[in-house]
């Protein structure tokens, strides 16, 4: 086909932006190009579906209407408001982002690629998008989407996950960007991945590239994009304790012993329940037994197991748990660690790995779990004895 900045690369720009004219969604960060509000919707939308992400995206503007609302907030606060998202490091670093848009640039938006590249979370995508999409420069935004796009329209079958092809496909969106449409193609050229050029069976009878579409002209819409084969998702087995508290106070018998996990890494910075990995054949008896002596070793936490309450499994993108769960209490007469509250109201710090909350069952909501152990909160929840 032709390609390059040809005229031709051009008309097919401009034909489909005539097609996103008259069949883009109403979608809710399509409102308007706010670059807040674009920024927002492209870092909730790289690793989540749009069905997934209207409505979360229009009850964090409401938490968050401003970039300095999201500075002025505390990290715990953003990773409330993203939970059940996942990928929590994008809320970490919207936030990092928002007190450096505001500390460092008054609060005005950076309008280059190579400016936005600089903050925190932003990548080569994210750059480009909010760059056209906000500020109409003719930036390619390539996300998986455009990929399987542009593979199909010139042919490409080299494996899409490799750097210089993702380079190649970039020079040759940029080519067909219609002068002064920056913004238009951007989104159109998403749309029509979302709607037209999909990963299964592409709707070819509705595509205004059709004509120019070396897959389909060669029948191969099935075959490309290439893409490596992933390799299977790491297994991890663990037993995980669900443990009531017996003292009083801040430690009485209905408070149940959440932790938080490090600042780096997996779910940075979230809560979850104390658990510890397991032999992937561990028995019933063997994993209470792990339990009990890590809960022990850890926290200096003396407990005795309940029973069972049902497992969970939860797949991320190269791990998943599965994870055995014990209801526990603290032995009778034991003394149990001090969550940050009370230390707190000694004037000590929590430590970064000592940091522990004795929470009542109602607090478990305010506090930003991953979704394997908010499924455990609500489980317990339900199960938990009528006082
Ligand atoms: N996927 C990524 N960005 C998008 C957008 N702005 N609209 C629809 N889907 C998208």
């Amino acid at each position: 086909m032709s390609g390059g900045g040809t005229p031709g690369g051009r008309r097919l720009g401009e034909a489909l932006v005539r097609w996103f004219e008259e069949h883009k969604r109403a979608l809710p960060w399509r409102q308007n190009r706010d670059p807040y509000r674009v920024w927002v919707a492209e870092v909730m939308l790289q690793q989540t579906r749009v069905d997934t992400v209207a409505p979360r995206y229009v009850s964090f503007l409401r938490r968050f209407p401003s970039v300095e609302a999201l500075a002025a907030a505390g990290e715990d606060e953003v990773l409330k408001e993203w939970e059940g998202l996942g990928y929590y490091s994008r809320a970490r670093n919207l936030r990092l982002a928002a007190r450096e848009i505001v500390n460092r640039y008054g609060g005005r938006f950076p309008d280059s690629p190579e400016e936005l590249r600089r903050l925190p979370g932003i990548g080569r995508y994210t750059a480009a998008a909010v760059a056209s999409i906000a500020f109409n420069r003719p930036a390619a935004a390539v996300d998986g989407n455009v990929l399987r796009v542009m593979a199909r329209l010139h042919g490409i079958d080299e494996p899409v996950t490799r750097a210089p092809v993702q380079r190649r496909i970039e020079r040759l969106t940029e080519a067909l960007i219609p002068p002064g449409r920056a913004a238009d193609f951007t989104e159109a050229l998403m749309e029509l991945g979302a709607l037209v050029c999909t990963p299964g069976q592409p709707d070819c009878g509705r595509c205004p590239w059709r004509d120019a579409c070396t897959a389909y002209l060669e029948g191969r819409t099935g075959e490309l994009p290439v893409r490596p084969q992933r390799t299977a998702p790491r297994v991890v087995h663990g037993a995980v304790a669900v443990v009531t508290a017996n003292g009083d106070g801040a430690r009485a018998g209905r408070r149940v012993l959440v932790v938080r996990r490090p600042a780096g890494g997996l779910l940075a910075g979230m809560w979850e329940f104390p658990w510890v990995e397991t032999a992937p054949d561990a028995s019933e008896a063997e994993c209470e037994a792990i339990l009990t002596r890590t809960l022990r070793d850890r926290y200096g936490l003396d407990v005795v197991v309940d029973g069972g309450l049902p497992a969970v499994r939860h797949v991320f993108s190269h791990l998943e748990w599965r994870l055995q769960v014990f209801a526990a209490r603290v032995r009778p007469g034991a003394e149990a660690p001090a969550g940050r509250r009370e230390l707190a109201a000694q004037g000590r710090a929590a430590g970064e790995d000592g940091d522990l909350v004795w929470a009542a069952p109602e607090e478990l909501d305010g506090l930003a779990f991953g979704r394997a152990h908010r499924r455990i909160a609500d489980t317990w929840r339900k199960r938990r004895p009528a006082p």
